[in-house]
This record gives C-alpha cells, sequence and structure tokens, in this order.
C-alpha cells in the first residue's frame, strides 16, 4: 500500500507550467501560471519552486516554453532555431548552481533538440512529452525509494528530517518524506521531527505543512536542538534528501544537513541520503567539486520582511553544505539502497539503468 500525498508543486496544462507558489506557504495555498522561459528562469532562482527533482522538471518545462516563443522567431533553418534552443536550455541549467537534477533535465532536453528529425510544431511535442515523461517518471522513482526505505525504517521509528524533501520537492510524494510517506503506511506508529531549516526555514513552513495535510504525526524543532534530542535517545534515524551526490558518495543538501550528520555519528544513529539517481554526478569526483550556492544576505538579516540583526555586520549565507560519505549509513535510490564504498556502488547502480 501506498500512502500518497494529494501535493502536486509543479505540473504541465494547456501549454503552460503550473506551479504551487512555495514561497508563501503555509500562508497561502496558491497556484501560479508560468507562461516564458524568462518566468520560468526566474521562479527556479526566487524559489517559488524548489527543491533538486522538481527543479528539474521546471528546467524541462522551461525548454519547451522557450520552444513555444521561438516559434515568432525569424530563423533561416530548423537547425538554426535548434541552435537557439540550446543555447536557452543552457541558460535555463543555469538557474540554480547546486542540484544537479537541473542540469540533468535541461541536458535531457537538449537531447531530443539534438537528435529531433522533426520540424519546430513536430520539436515542441517532442520537448512537451520529453516534460511530461520527467514529471510522471518522477513520482514513480519517490514511490519506489519510499518503498526501499521503508524497509529500514524501525518500528514505531522516530524520524529527523531536515529541509523539505517531501512531494513539495519533487513531483509529488518525495524522496526523504517518501520514505516516511512508505514507512507510515505500513506502521501508523512512526513519526517525524523535522528541523526549522533557517534560513528559508523549508521544515517549519514546507515540511510540517505537507506531513500535517497528510495526518503524519510530525514534531517541529529548531536546527540547533537536533543533538539535544539524539542525546536523550528520541531520534531512531535521520533522512535527509540531497541536491547533488559526487560518485564517491559525498551528498550536498540544505546548508545545515552536516551538522545533523556529524550529531547522528556521535550518537550512533543511522544517517540516510534518499535521492534518485539523477541527483548522482558522477562526473565529479569527492563533493569539494559541487558548488555551492551563495544566497542573499537577506535570508539571514530579515525574518518575513523584519530585520533580525544589528545593522553594518558581516553576512555570508551558503545555501548547501556537502555531508562527507563517511558519515552516510546508505544513499536509497530507486534502484535500492547503496551503501559503502560508494564509488563501487554507485558505479553498480548506473549499470543496472
Ligand atoms: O534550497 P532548496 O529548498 O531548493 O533546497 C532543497 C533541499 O536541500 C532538499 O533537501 C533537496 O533538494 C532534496 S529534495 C527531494
Amino acid at each position: 500500500m501506498v500512502f500518497d500525498s494529494k501535493i502536486r508543486p509543479i505540473t504541465w496544462e494547456n501549454g503552460m507550467s503550473k506551479m504551487l507558489d512555495q514561497t508563501i506557504i503555509p500562508y497561502e495555498y496558491k497556484y501560479v501560471n508560468i507562461k516564458t522561459g524568462q518566468e520560468m528562469f526566474d521562479a527556479i532562482k526566487n524559489m517559488i519552486v524548489r527543491g533538486a527533482p522538481a527543479i528539474g522538471i521546471a528546467g524541462a518545462q522551461g525548454v519547451v516554453l522557450y520552444a513555444q516563443e521561438g516559434r515568432e522567431g525569424k530563423y533561416d533553418s530548423f537547425d538554426e532555431y535548434k541552435q537557439w534552443l540550446l543555447e536557452k536550455a543552457d541558460y535555463m541549467a543555469t538557474s540554480r548552481p547546486t542540484a544537479v537534477n537541473l542540469m540533468w533535465a535541461c541536458n535531457e532536453q537538449k537531447n531530443v533538440i539534438k537528435n529531433s528529425t522533426s520540424d519546430v510544431e513536430g520539436l515542441i511535442d517532442e520537448l512537451t512529452q520529453k516534460a511530461i515523461e520527467i514529471e510522471k517518471d518522477d513520482i514513480e522513482r519517490c514511490i519506489k525509494i519510499g518503498e526501499y526505505g521503508a524497509e529500514v525504517v524501525p518500528k514505531g521509528a522516530t524520524i529527523l528530517t531536515h529541509c523539505n524533501a517531501g512531494a513539495l520537492a519533487t513531483g509529488g510524494y518525495g524522496t526523504a518524506l517518501g520514505v516516511v510517506r512508505s514507512a507510515y503506511a505500513k506502521d501508523n506508529t512512526v513519526q517525524v521531527f523535522a528541523d526549522e531549516t533557517r534560513p528559508r526555514q523549508q521544515g517549519a513552513r514546507l515540511t510540517t505543512f505537507e506531513l500535517a495535510m497528510d495526518g503524519i504525526p510530525v514534531t517541529l524543532i529548531t536546527d540547533g536542538m537536533c543533538s539535544y534530542f539524539m542525546n536523550k535517545g528520541m531520534i531512531d534515524m535521520v533522512v535527509v534528501g540531497a541536491d547533488r551526490i559526487a560518485a564517491n558518495g559525498d551528498s550536498a543538501n540544505k546548508i545545515g544537513t552536516y551538522t545533523v550528520a556529524i550529531a547522528a555519528k556521535y550518537h550512533n544513529i543511522p544517517f540516510y541520503i534518499a535521492a534518485p539517481l539523477s541527483t548522482i554526478d558522477t562526473s565529479i569526483k569527492t563533493g569539494e567539486e559541487i558548488p555551492i550556492e551563495e544566497r542573499s544576505r537577506e535570508e539571514v538579516t530579515h525574518i518575513n520582511g523584519k530585520r533580525i540583526c544589528a545593522e553594518g555586520i558581516n553576512i555570508i549565507n551558503p545555501g548547501f553544505d556537502v555531508t562527507p560519505h563517511e558519515l552516510i549509513s546508505g544513499i536509497i535510490t530507486e534502484k535500492g539502497i547503496l551503501r559503502p564504498d560508494y564509488n563501487k556502488s554507485i558505479k553498480e547502480a548506473f549499470e543496472r539503468i
């Protein structure tokens, strides 16, 4: 049995992207229509849509939007139109730097463009089908991740998670929260502790929102509290998502994840990453090569538009950190749970595709 979530953060409808505005949850639950490639670029950058798999779907849809706009362009040949579109796909892939799913999905669209022997309308159709397929596949992958992950969730477990790797961050269902959903479907004594996740509060605003919507018990804690509850024996395991995983298993995820992983290791608590294979970037050997997004100072200095600190101080705001592979008990993918040595298990997982 699958405990589904009804949340679909991004879909394709009537030639445009329909996305849930995640900047205003939980105050409002509102869909916005994204009609142009530039609007999609801005929606990704400004985190109207966020979460690695979800921005992959958004990137793929963004390329379709550009392809539609290109109808009006003056091209001497189909090849010239394709060349213009390839540049737009490259541009779309730069809307955020860390989550590799975005580059992966734009690259999938680039392959469609390169391989097309059709015409402008035919290519738009092919790109639309690909974007829909990426969205649909993502939900299926998440359900498989959930099923594999549920096997390592002890009965009655309290699962700590950081940020939001749920239905809102994917096509639906979620990666880390997919594990929670599948585990809860089998055992409704499972519960979640959600880190607040400063500065953008994805844990407080989004994770608690979607779990409460599904009736899954959740306790909100602030980021600094995790080791306190681990020490009290109140956390049985940690499951988080990832934005990019290197070939050796080093995993980038929302800033603060590394701290949770260190605390989990100290307290002997299993720490799992849940992510589809499209989050693994085998072109990079270690986490040192993962580009870390630097976001605005205002995310740190302000909460809900109100300044919370003195003027004239220094601010640094990296959006992600990298958890070294030594701290990771397993990587839960749609092809099963990968265990150390990750260089080997990741390579084998790709061979099974
Ligand atoms: O900055 P965000 O909100 O896009 O960061 C999201 C995360 O770090 C998630 O944990 C990650 O993308 C995995 S989502 C399944």
